[in-house]
């Protein structure tokens, strides 16, 4: 070995050896090396970006990365965000009105398969089994909670009444003394839900 090699070998052995101090242990958390690559310069969503470090600075001027000052932008008014359009719910809660005219304007986009009705059994027994009973006679357990034939049963004609898509507002909404479901049930789930309504109704 030429005595230049020598010395490039016995500096990185000493290099190696000198990294191989830096472990953490105990309490110690080590030496950071190149800290940038744990500590990310990222922006924190919907922080204030007034501060010097997380501006632009144009023509000596500091300005926020935004006009509000956010890092992550509030959407567009009057706007959805692609893929959520489900969520949109337009019909004012516990109004009678308005549980009608969803009733026609809303069609169960589902069709009604086995699966769609398993489904739809699966979320009825978690949801709303407490109160409407194994069959939807209105006779769960929380029911007794309730006065005494307060929970309509399936079978009844108020409930035979409904168009899916007013039962998918009660699901959504709840109604007078029966709590919202809007916000634990996907759309989709709600709407496996009415199928198995309507699969009590009848059996
Ligand atoms: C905590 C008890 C409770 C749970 C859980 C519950 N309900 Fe109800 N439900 C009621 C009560 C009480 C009423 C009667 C509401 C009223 O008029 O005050 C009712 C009424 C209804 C009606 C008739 C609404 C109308 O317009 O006449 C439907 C349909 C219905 N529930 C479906 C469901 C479905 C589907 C679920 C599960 C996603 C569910 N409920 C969960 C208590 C409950």
């Amino acid at each position: 070995m030429k005595s230049i090699n020598k010395v490039v070998y016995l500096l990185a052995i000493s290099a190696l050896s000198g990294f191989s101090a830096c472990t953490s242990g105990g309490n110690d958390p080590g030496v950071e090396y190149a800290p940038d690559m744990y500590v990310s310069k990222g922006y924190e969503p919907m922080s204030q970006l007034a501060d010097q470090e997380r501006s632009i600075t144009f023509q000596d001027t500091v300005l926020p990365i935004s006009a509000d000052g956010k890092a992550m932008r509030d959407p567009v008014k009057n706007t959805i965000a692609r893929g959520q359009l489900d969520y949109y719910f337009p019909y004012k809660p516990n109004d009678q009105d308005e549980k009608e005219q969803a009733g026609r304007d809303m069609k169960n986009p589902l069709p009604l398969t086995q699966e769609n009705l398993e489904k739809g059994r699966h979320y009825y027994n978690i949801n709303c089994l407490p109160c409407h009973g194994n069959k939807g006679l209105g006779d769960g357990k929380v029911a007794a909670k309730y006065p005494p034939n307060y929970i309509p049963s399936y079978k009844s004609d108020r409930v035979k009444n409904l168009e899916d898509g007013s039962k998918y507002y009660v699901i959504t909404h709840g109604w007078n003394f029966m709590g919202a479901y809007g916000r634990v049930l996907k759309p989709e789930a709600r709407w496996q839900v009415v199928h198995y309504v309507n699969y009590l109704e009848q059996n």
